[in-house]
C-alpha cells in the first residue's frame, strides 16, 4: 500500500520536473539545466515504477530484461547524442521521434489483446479500444513519417512532388478514420479477427506516414518535423491513459502540446496551412531552380572592411553555413569590433534558419552574443530599408526573394528576411552553392549585392583582422 503512495507521489514530482524543465528550455541560458531537470524527472518515474508498480498484487517481472534494455538504449542514445554535429540535429530529432512513435505503437499492439478480449470474443466498442487504436495510428504514422524525414534530412530520400498525392493522402486519412469506426462498430468479434484488423490498421498507417512526408521538401521540412514531434507526444499520452500513469500522461501531453504550438508557429512563419502539412502539400509547383541571370559582383576584403566600418547600421543574417563553418565566435568578434567603432549591429533571426528550431539562437548564445541583439524576422524587416549593410553569413533560402515574387517557386509564400531592402548587401559563402531548398537565389545577382566568397570562418577571420588595422 505504502509503495503505491510512493509511486503516485513520484509521478507527481516527475510531472513537476517535466513542467519546470520545459519552462527552462525556453531560454538559452537556462535550457541546459532545464533539460537535466526533465531528465531527472524521467529517471525518477522509471526507477520508481520498476520498484513499486504492482498489478493484481504482483510486482513487475522480467527485471533483468528491462534493465538490460535500459542499459543498451542509454549507451546507444548517449553515444549518438555525444557524437552528433549540431548541423545534423534535425536527423537525430527525427530518429528519436520515430523511436518514440514506434514505442507507443508497440504498446498499443501488446496491450490490445489484454483490453479488447473479453473471454472468447473481443469487445470493440469501448473508450479503451478507441484510445489504443488512436495511439496505434498516431504512433505508427509518427514512426514511418519520421523515418522518411530522417532519410530526407540525410539526403538519402528525395522529394516526391506529385500533385494528385494530396488527394491520395486526404483519402487515406479518411480511410484510417473510417477503419477505426468500422473496427469499433463490430461489437464482439473473435480475437484472431480483431488482431488481423489491428495489423491492417498498422499497415495503412505506415503507408500514410510515408506518403504524407514524401512530397514535403525544401524549406518546409521543419514544419513536418515539429508536427511529427507532436504526434509522438500524443501517442505517448494515449499510453498514459491506457496505464493510468500520470507521469507518462503529463510527459506525452507536454510533448504533444509543445509540438503542436511549435507546428502552428512554424506554419505561421512559413505561411502554410496546417491541413496542407497533414496531407503533405506545400508551396508552389515545385519547379527547381531557374538559372541565375545577371552578373555576380564580388567585393574585396578591404572594400568590405571600409564599408562596414563607416556604416551606421549593420544587420547580420546568420544561416546554416555559419553553423557549418563554426564561425559564431568570429561573428561575435566582428560585431564587437564594429560596435567599438560606433556602428549599431543587430542579428536578424529567421525562424527556420539553420537546421533546427532556434538553431541560430543556440549557435550565437554559444558565442556569448547578447540575447538582446537577436531580432526576430518580423521585427527587423521594417528596419532594413534604413540599414546601411546587411551581411549574410551562410544563409540562402531565408533571404531568397523568390519566396515573394516567384509563384512557381517551391518556397513561394514563405516569409523571408528582406535583405534586398537594405542599401548594401554583402554575402559570405563558399561559392554559388544552393541552399536547403535547392533553388537559385536571385538576391546574389541583385545590383546592391557584393559576394565575399570563401568559408565563413576563414573570411571572417580575415575581415576581423582587416578591420582592426583600419
Ligand atoms: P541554406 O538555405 O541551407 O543555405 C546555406 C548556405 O550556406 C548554402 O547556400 C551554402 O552555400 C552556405 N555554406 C555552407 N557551408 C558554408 C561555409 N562553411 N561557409 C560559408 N557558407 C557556407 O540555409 P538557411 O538560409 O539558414 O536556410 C535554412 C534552410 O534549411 C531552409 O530552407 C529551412 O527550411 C531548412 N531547414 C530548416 C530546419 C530548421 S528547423 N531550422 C530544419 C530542416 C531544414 P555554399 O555551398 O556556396 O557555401
Amino acid at each position: 500500500m505504502i509503495g503505491s503512495y510512493i509511486l503516485e507521489i513520484s509521478y507527481i514530482l516527475a510531472s513537476i520536473f517535466f513542467i519546470v524543465g520545459l519552462k527552462m528550455l525556453s531560454h538559452p541560458e537556462s535550457a541546459r539545466k532545464g533539460n537535466i531537470i526533465a531528465a531527472v524527472g524521467m529517471v525518477m518515474a522509471i526507477v520508481f515504477t520498476i520498484l513499486f508498480h504492482k498489478k493484481d498484487g504482483q510486482s513487475i517481472g522480467n527485471i533483468g530484461f528491462i534493465i538490460t534494455a535500459l542499459l543498451i538504449g542509454t549507451v546507444i542514445g548517449w553515444g549518438v547524442a555525444k557524437k552528433v554535429k549540431m548541423t545534423a540535429m534535425p536527423q537525430l530529432v527525427s530518429l528519436f521521434n520515430g523511436m518514440g512513435g514506434a514505442c507507443a505503437a508497440l504498446i498499443s499492439i501488446m496491450e490490445f489483446p489484454h483490453i479488447a478480449h473479453g473471454g472468447e470474443y473481443a469487445t470493440m466498442f469501448s473508450g479503451e479500444v478507441l484510445n489504443i487504436l488512436l495511439g496505434l495510428v498516431i504512433g505508427t504514422v509518427s514512426f514511418s513519417g519520421s523515418m522518411i524525414a530522417y532519410g530526407k534530412l540525410n539526403g538519402n530520400v528525395g522529394d516526391l512532388r506529385i500533385k494528385w498525392l494530396r488527394y491520395v493522402n486526404m483519402g487515406m486519412l479518411l480511410v484510417i478514420i473510417g477503419f477505426i469506426g468500422y473496427i469499433m462498430s463490430l461489437g464482439t468479434i473473435p480475437p484472431g479477427e480483431a488482431m488481423f484488423l489491428v495489423y491492417t490498421l498498422v499497415a495503412i498507417s505506415v503507408v500514410y506516414g510515408v506518403l504524407f512526408v514524401m512530397p514535403i521538401g525544401g524549406a518546409d521540412m521543419p514544419v513536418v518535423i515539429s508536427l511529427l514531434n507532436s504526434f509522438t507526444g500524443v501517442a505517448a499520452a494515449t499510453g498514459g491513459f491506457l496505464y493510468q500513469n500520470q507521469a507518462m500522461l503529463t510527459g506525452g501531453i507536454l510533448v504533444g502540446s509543445a509540438g503542436t504550438i511549435l507546428t502552428v508557429l512554424m506554419c505561421k512563419a512559413m505561411n502554410r496551412s496546417l491541413l496542407n502539412v497533414i496531407v503533405g502539400v506545400f508551396g508552389g509547383g515545385g519547379v527547381a531552380a531557374e538559372q541565375g541571370e545577371g552578373t555576380i559582383k564580388e567585393v574585396s576584403l578591404g572594400d568590405a572592411s571600409v564599408l562596414l566600418s563607416y556604416s551606421q547600421k549593420v544587420v547580420i543574417v546568420p544561416g546554416y553555413g555559419l553553423a557549418v563553418a563554426q564561425a559564431q565566435h568570429l561573428c561575435h568578434d566582428l560585431e564587437k569590433l564594429l560596435e567599438e567603432k560606433g556602428v549599431d549591429v543587430k542579428y536578424a533571426i529567421h525562424p527556420v534558419a539553420g537546421r533546427m528550431p532556434g538553431h541560430m539562437n543556440v549557435l550565437l548564445a554559444e558565442a556569448d552574443v547578447s540575447y538582446e541583439k537577436l531580432v526576430e524576422m518580423d521585427d527587423i524587416n521594417p528596419d532594413l530599408p534604413n540599414t546601411d549593410v546587411v551581411v549574410i553569413i551562410g544563409a540562402n533560402d531565408v533571404v531568397n526573394p523568390a519566396a515573394e515574387n516567384d509563384p512557381s517557386s517551391p518556397i513561394y509564400g514563405m516569409p523571408i528576411i528582406k535583405a534586398h531592402d537594405a542599401r548594401n548587401i554583402i554575402v559570405m559563402k563558399r561559392g554559388m552553392g544552393k541552399g536547403y531548398a535547392a533553388i537559385e537565389n536571385m538576391l546574389f545577382f541583385n545590383d546592391k549585392t557584393r559576394m565575399l566568397f570563401g568559408d565563413a570562418k576563414a573570411t571572417l577571420q580575415k575581415l576581423v583582422a582587416d578591420i582592426k588595422e583600419l
